[in-house]
């Protein structure tokens, strides 16, 4: 259990005081978010590449070469226990949003942030009720074509023969999350950059800054004049980056942070100009 510090309860209080005080906030969410939702993070202790090491960025080409021989693959892996494809389908298949995935959720639509970026694929953002989300590496509930780019939900899609293909434009089916070695798609990729060009405060929530391009974002936020406030229990290659720490795990930061801002922001939430 977190423990509510003198030191701490000051930065909430800044966090806070800069949130009400921004035009634009922008969320960059990463895998350290969904940890208390029982998802490994990738990295750190405990993280599923610590334990099976990186992919590497042959993964796309390999789709490529051969995408019924990698769908065939997929479907193995994702029943054999040992696999890190395995551990992640059964862990995000029985996650559930956490307090942190809560509190973001209510902070949008109480007007206190504008959109989430969010590097994670569990869907989890939108279980709790995000609305303006950018899914940077894709949602793994998700199918698209790499040809046309059509995203269409996998359930109750019948993988009929291999590889997939698209109903649209006949092209061939892949997960919508994002491979190693893939490019994000360019429609996603220009929003998340926009978002990061706009925002006058960009929140950094539970990720490690390690993969780029979605670590850039939050360079391009500082670049142009934006504050960075970092959410995460352990130091990044960001924190020297950031005007406010808040360390501690999102699932209790958060509401805190939530709580700060309904006590010391408007009357009516979601009333911007009493904010401003
Ligand atoms: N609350 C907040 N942050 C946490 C928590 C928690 N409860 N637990 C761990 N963290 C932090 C860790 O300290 C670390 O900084 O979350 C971060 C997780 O880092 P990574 O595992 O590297 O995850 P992320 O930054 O999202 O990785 C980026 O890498 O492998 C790819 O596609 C994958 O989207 C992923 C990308």
């Amino acid at each position: 259990m977190l423990k509510l510090t003198a030191e701490l309860s000051d930065a909430l209080a800044q966090a806070a005081n800069l949130i009400l005080r921004s035009k634009h906030v922008v969320v960059l969410a990463g895998a350290g978010l969904s940890v208390e939702s029982g998802i490994p993070p990738f990295r750190g202790p405990g993280g599923l590449w610590t334990k099976y090491g990186e992919p590497t960025n042959l993964s796309y080409r390999e789709f490529l070469n051969d995408p019924a021989e990698w769908w065939e693959a997929r479907f193995r892996d994702e029943q054999r226990p040992g696999d890190p494809t395995f551990e992640l389908k059964v862990a995000v298949d029985r996650a559930q949003p956490n307090s942190g995935h809560d509190a973001m959720a209510v902070m949008e639509q109480q007007g206190f942030l504008q959109c989430v970026v969010t590097q994670n694929v569990d869907n989890l953002h939108r279980v709790a009720g995000n609305q303006n989300m950018l899914e940077i590496h894709g949602n793994r509930t998700y199918l698209r074509c790499i040809d046309c780019g059509a995203r269409q939900p996998r359930e109750g899609y019948h993988f009929d023969s291999l590889p997939p293909q698209c109903a649209k434009c006949g092209g061939v089916i892949k997960m919508d999350t994002v491979m190693f070695g893939e490019p994000i798609p360019e429609d996603v990729l220009l929003a998340c950059r926009q978002q990061a060009e706009i925002c006058d405060l960009m929140l950094l929530v539970g990720t490690s800054g390690t993969v780029n391009p979605a670590a850039r974002l939050p360079m391009v936020a500082k670049e142009l004049g934006a504050s960075l406030i970092e959410i995460n229990p352990d130091e990044t290659t960001l924190t020297s980056w950031c005007d406010i720490i808040l360390n501690g795990p999102s699932g209790e930061i958060l509401p805190l942070l939530l709580k700060r801002l309904q006590k010391d922001g408007p009357a009516e939430p979601g009333n911007r100009a009493e904010m401003l």
